[in-house]
């Protein structure tokens, strides 16, 4: 079965052709430069570059896969949730095409496309298997989720405040980076110690209370993130080290910061993994999403796997499949075509609010 889809949820233009849910036959990006100046997306101008990107991307996609349309199977296209502006212009060309070329059309939420991303390039004896904890952590999104099947999702953990792609992208903007943040912030860390600050690991587990006989009660550990307290103290340490704003960071602090700021982020996404691991039992653990590029991040991950859980299966995508991508897109679909989950063309609309269900 090949599968066109289509991904514009953020300020990624981009189009793909995957044949079985596996085998990329195409996986073009576009991604739109017109932000950086800006220090993050532009929602107005991401709609416009869209528009200008799309029918390019298309042909650039159908043409480096060796297919004409009426070689394709489904269309399908990212729902939600994301930039209003963007998604129209995703959902309206998908719609388009599935009309006038008569094929059925498949929707599908932007994190399952990232969770998805993990069954690319794979043959199904090496796929991951259920049930499975997967970490989303994107610009967007932060979230553990648990599934005991494909297309099953249940949301165990979730960001309270940022998420973590945000925090390495506000990070980035406060020590003079540039955007987008994460790639950035991992390439100064590689040149500073990790250790040089103290920033926290904010750990959102209640405090102990006492039962009604007076006994302390050991709170459940909390699966949920919370990323605003990391972002304060690092905050607060550019301000000390500058003098409020009297000098400059020098190179050294930069890296500094950055590997320290780097630690913590990724130990917080790693412990509360673990304690998912502890308390779903997995046969699988998958990684995903624009941080899950993060090399500091996987090899964390990697480590407390093959030290504590090393009969678990760990799976995440190659780093081009990490970042938004169509490609992971049509991998979802793939799965929602095999249950018969489409959608009529005529009244798909995009829902920039859309929830895991
Ligand atoms: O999944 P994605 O492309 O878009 C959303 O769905 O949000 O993720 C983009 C996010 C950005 O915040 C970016 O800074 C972050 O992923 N990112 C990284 C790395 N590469 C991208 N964060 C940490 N380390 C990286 N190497
Ligand atoms: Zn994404």
């Amino acid at each position: 079965m090949i599968i066109l889809a289509i991904e514009t949820s953020c300020d990624d233009t981009s189009v793909a052709v995957v044949q079985d849910g596996s085998l990329v036959l195409s996986s073009i990006v576009s991604s739109q430069m017109e932000h950086s100046q800006f220090g993050g997306v532009v929602p107005e101008v991401a709609a416009r570059a869209h528009v200008a990107n799309m029918i390019p991307v298309l042909d650039e996609a159908l043409r480096t896969a060796g297919i004409t349309m009426d070689q394709i199977d489904s269309v399908a296209v990212t729902k939600g949730p994301g930039l209003i502006g963007s998604l129209i212009v995703g959902v309206n060309t998908a719609r388009t095409l599935a009309k006038q070329l008569d094929k059925p059309l498949i929707a599908i939420h932007h994190t399952e496309g990232h969770i998805y991303a993990n069954w690319l390039h794979k043959a199904n004896s090496e796929a991951p298997q259920f049930p499975l904890v997967c970490l989303t952590v994107s610009g967007g999104h932060t979230n553990l989720i648990f599934m005991k099947d494909h297309l099953d999702y249940q949301i165990i953990g979730e960001t309270q405040d940022d998420a973590a792609g945000e925090a390495f992208d506000k990070v980035a903007k406060l020590l003079g980076l540039g955007y987008p943040g994460g790639p950035l912030i991992s390439n100064q860390a590689e040149k500073g110690h990790a250790e040089a600050f103290t920033f926290p690991r904010v750990d959102l587990t209640a405090k102990p209370a006492r039962d009604e006989i007076g006994f302390l009660v050991d709170p459940e550990q909390s699966l949920d993130f919370s990323y605003s307290g990391l972002k304060t103290a690092v905050l607060r340490t550019v301000k000390e080290e500058t003098g409020n704003g009297e000098r400059k960071l020098t190179q050294s602090q930069i890296n500094d910061i950055s590997a320290s700021f780097e630690a913590a982020a990724t130990d917080m996404l790693t412990r509360n993994l673990e304690r998912a691991i502890v308390k779903y039992k997995p046969r699988s653990v998958l990684l995903s999403g624009g941080v899950a590029a993060n090399r500091t991040l996987r090899n964390k991950i990697a480590t407390m796997l093959g030290e504590s859980y090393p009969k678990l299966k760990y799976f995440y995508p190659e780093i081009n499949c990490c970042t938004d991508n169509a490609a992971m897109i049509a991998a979802a679909a793939h799965f929602h075509a095999m249950a018969d989950n489409y959608t009529d063309p005529i009244t798909l609309v995009p829902d920039p609010n859309l929830k895991l269900t």
